[in-house]
């Protein structure tokens, strides 16, 4: 028996030790992030564009998605939302939990949502301490870094925060 040469060694063992089973995706013939969050019946809205790319271990559902930068904006005038540029967290059918770098800011305070759960036709946030229902067709569409919804009109439309009328 001879033993092999180390380089040969060592390229078999970082060869076929490259993960196989977390799916990595970035390439355009791959489901999308936001594709993907429609697989687990999830509007897309509830990410903004400017996904990057993903990864997703599909046996527990744990994901990060990646921004280039943060992002952040507001919906309405009425509530401020942050993305970091990682968000982690774990998904499956109509749950998404442990969730990571994502923060609304609640009068003057920035708090963790940590879990967003659709029932029905309803899109349930919940910071911990409180949770603020929303109607799935305001995720039709993902709102941009910097001006959400409001790209091309400067609009003031300090009404309403569900976040706060549930306290
Ligand atoms: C992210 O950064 C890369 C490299 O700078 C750039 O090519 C790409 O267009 C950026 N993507 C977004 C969505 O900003």
């Amino acid at each position: 028996m001879s033993l092999l040469p180390i380089s040969t060694v060592l390229f078999l063992f970082v060869f076929f030790s490259v993960p196989s089973s977390p799916f990595i995706a970035a390439a355009d013939d791959l489901p999308t992030a936001y594709s993907l969050l429609q697989s687990y019946n999830f509007p897309v809205g509830i990410l903004p564009k400017g996904i990057v790319s993903y990864d997703l271990d599909e046996s527990t559902g744990k994901f990060h998605a990646y921004f280039n930068n943060s992002c952040s904006f507001a919906l309405q005038g009425s509530y401020q939302l942050d993305y970091k540029s990682t968000i982690s967290g774990l998904i499956s059918e109509n749950k998404i939990t442990k969730l990571t770098g994502v923060k609304v800011k609640v009068l003057f305070l920035w708090l963790n949502i940590v879990e967003v759960t659709r029932n029905g036709d309803e899109l349930e946030f919940s910071v911990g301490i409180t949770s603020a229902n929303f109607a799935i067709d305001e995720f039709y569409e993902s709102p941009q870094c910097g001006c959400g919804f409001d790209c091309n009109s400067i609009s003031e439309n300090l009404g309403r925060n569900p976040f706060v009328s549930s306290v």
